[in-house]
């Protein structure tokens, strides 16, 4: 087993999004790299490439033999991971495609079963900067959130065309936000007006519903986070995808394969909580991870975006 390179200072400079540097530190990948060994001739599927943090660092202990496989449904960043990954010896497979089809996207390749699967879920530091992505609160940008542009309905559908009870229900269900049908209020009342076409725009109109001016102040988060999170969730139909990778990862593991999934969100991580444990009675999984691991607080000092990060870890059974 090749050990992988510590990563003490896996931190890099990233890419220019609409002209600003922003980097992408891989989350968690110390710790990753404690419990994640691949051989020299390994396949490692990286269902969530996005600039190639993590499949840059594991990739570099596999040899000409070794296979990686890594999904994005963002074009760009698999561009970008790409001319990253470039000076890996492995053989490398990037698919612009959604991980809910892995297992026919990794059998269309001629792979049968794979050693690891890892799945960092969300979205990339880079994707809050860029205004084609529609994602970010803190700038005003069009109102999209898609992260692949494959997709028809975009957050402003979502937001000018639902009825209130379904925009509330949306809030509270992905969002988990306790004043969702104020929100929604206030939503449908702005847009007997105007559309709301930017996320400026959405953002002021939650400030005003929750009473709240646009920043934290005494509160933990800024009064728009749970709404746009949960328009993210639904615009790109986030658990239903992370479902179907869970269903397919036993198929798809070799013998002793292990599936990784960093997870930013209660919701998500219930459904991997859940899914480890379904497996692991039915003598499929060993769950390797008995609680979450989460970031350090030097982690989190360096990277916030780790500051939700939870990993949770199960092996494919030998039997
Ligand atoms: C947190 S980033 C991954 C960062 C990566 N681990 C790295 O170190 O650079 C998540 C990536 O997953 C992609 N993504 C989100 N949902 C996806 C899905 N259902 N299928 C494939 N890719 C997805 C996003 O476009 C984003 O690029």
């Amino acid at each position: 087993m090749a050990p992988l390179p510590k990563t003490t200072k896996s931190r890099f400079v990233d890419l220019e999004v609409n002209s600003v540097l922003v980097e992408h530190i891989p989350v968690l990948a110390e710790t990753l790299a404690e419990l994640i060994s691949l051989p020299r001739d390994g396949v490692m599927v990286d269902a969530t490439i996005g600039h190639g943090g993590h499949s840059l660092l594991f990739g570099r202990t596999l040899g000409p033999e070794g296979v990686l496989i890594g999904f994005d449904v963002d074009k760009n960043t698999i561009q970008r991971a790409h001319s990253r990954l470039s000076e890996l010896a492995c053989k490398i497979i990037l698919i612009h495609a959604n991980f809910s089809q892995i297992s026919e996207q990794v059998h269309d390749n001629n792979i049968k079963k794979v050693d690891f699967i890892l799945a960092d879920l969300g979205l990339c530091s880079a994707h809050l900067e860029n205004v084609d992505m529609g994602l970010s609160f803190q700038t005003d940008m069009p109102l999209d959130m898609r992260f692949d542009k494959r997709l028809n309905t975009t957050a402003a559908d979502i937001v000018n065309e639902s009825d209130e009870k379904s925009l509330a229900d949306l809030i509270y269900n992905f969002g988990q936000d306790r004043a969702s049908r104020r929100i929604a209020r206030f939503i449908v009342q702005y847009r007997q007006k105007l559309p709301i076409l930017t996320t400026g725009q959405l953002a002021a109109i939650i400030c005003r519903a929750l009473a709240r001016p646009g920043r934290k102040g005494k509160y933990r988060i800024h009064p728009a986070t749970r709404t746009f999170q949960a328009l993210r969730i639904a615009v790109n139909d986030e658990l239903a995808n992370l479902e179907k990778l869970l269903a397919s990862a036993p198929q798809l593991l070799n013998k002793n394969g292990r599936l990784a999934v960093i997870s930013f969100h209660s919701l998500e991580d219930r459904l991997v909580k859940n899914d480890f444990k379904l497996n692991q009675k039915k003598g499929i999984y060993k769950i390797i991870t008995k609680k979450p691991i989460t970031s350090s607080r030097q982690e989190i000092t360096d990277n916030p975006r780790a500051r939700s990060a939870k990993l949770r870890i199960a092996q494919k059974a030998a039997e």
